[in-house]
């Protein structure tokens, strides 16, 4: 497969040229904005056509979930109608498409995890432009496959992980919420969920994926500083009104990933298995 990954400098973009190394049968073009702007609906076009790709796996995003509240119009020109221009590109040379993207499109007032057709209902300006995104690829290219995921950190980039041993080896104590549940997501294994994917052979539709298991992002920290040997800072639990944020969080968004397990024949490490091997990484 001729294969094109844009935002290919990001978490979930490093951790696709990684795999790509154990991928060899696939031509990967992996691209970030220097090389090709997703929102040049003529370079991403051009890019398409003239290197035959078959696959595009969208991994560029507006991320910045709190700037994104006062940043509305570059969020959505990302998150939103750039995927419609890739999905068209992609559509219009028979190709398919990865978008990914995000819990951010449920509220989070669930009790039981999201399956893939609970209505979403976002409730910031990223879900509402993630969840645009969404309906761009689903609506303008035949070969889609949209993956939301949650919580995702790697050994590249700004992330939670990278953050939380920071802070503990700086400070004595911190602070974190333990009213928003989830489930961490280790980058290289979405990366893998999509390898297998493209593998297999899409099948369109909408899948959640993230690792397994459940847990507030106090419990993540405890089990960060444990795991990084860091025993100097004691981890306070906060409610969500102690840590205000200008995007509201979901308190709840547990990713139900029955569907992409069975039909690609996945298994997902549990998440504190993920967070060990990548604590590893980062340390060597
Ligand atoms: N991070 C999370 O916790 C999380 C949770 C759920 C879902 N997701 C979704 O997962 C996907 C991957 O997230 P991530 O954490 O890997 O994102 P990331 O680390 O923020 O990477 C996004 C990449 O896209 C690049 N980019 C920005 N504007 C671009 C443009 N116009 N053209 C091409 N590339 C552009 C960014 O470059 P610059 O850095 O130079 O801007 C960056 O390298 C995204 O769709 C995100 O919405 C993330």
């Amino acid at each position: 497969m001729r294969i094109l990954v844009t935002g290919a400098n990001g978490q979930l973009g490093n951790e696709m040229q990684v795999l790509a190394k154990e991928n060899p049968q696939h031509t990967c073009f992996f691209t970030d904005v220097q090389e090709l702007d997703i929102c040049d609906e003529q370079a991403v076009q051009k890019c398409i056509a003239e290197n035959g790709i078959e696959v595009v796996v969208n991994c560029a995003a507006y991320t910045a979930v709190d700037k994104a509240e006062d940043n509305e119009e570059l969020c959505r020109k990302l998150n939103q109608e750039a995927p419609g221009i890739l999905a068209r590109a992609a559509q219009a040379n028979g190709a398919a498409m990865i978008q990914v993207s995000t819990d951010y499109v449920f509220d989070g007032t669930a009790h039981i995890p999201y399956k893939e057709d609970c209505p979403p209902c976002p409730n910031s300006v990223y879900g509402f432009t993630k969840l645009g995104g969404e309906k761009e690829v689903m609506q303008n290219c035949e070969k889609a496959m949209v993956i939301r995921t949650a919580w995702l950190y790697s050994i590249y980039g700004n992330n939670f992980v990278k953050t939380m041993i920071r802070l503990g080896r700086e400070r004595e104590s911190l602070g974190v919420v333990f009213d928003q549940i989830g489930t961490p997501t280790y980058a290289n294994d979405l990366a893998l969920a999509i390898y297998a994917a493209i593998n297999q052979g899409i099948v369109p539709g909408i899948y959640h994926f993230s690792d397994e298991g459940v847990c507030s992002w106090y419990d993540f920290t405890v089990a960060i500083h444990r795991i990084a040997g860091i025993t100097t800072c004691k981890v306070n639990p906060l409610h969500t009104d102690e840590y205000p944020a200008k995007a509201p969080r979901p308190h709840y968004s547990v990713l139900d990933k029955t569907k992409i397990k069975k039909t690609f024949g996945i298994e997902v490490p549990h998440w504190e298995k993920s967070l060990v091997e990548c604590i590893k990484k980062l340390e060597v």
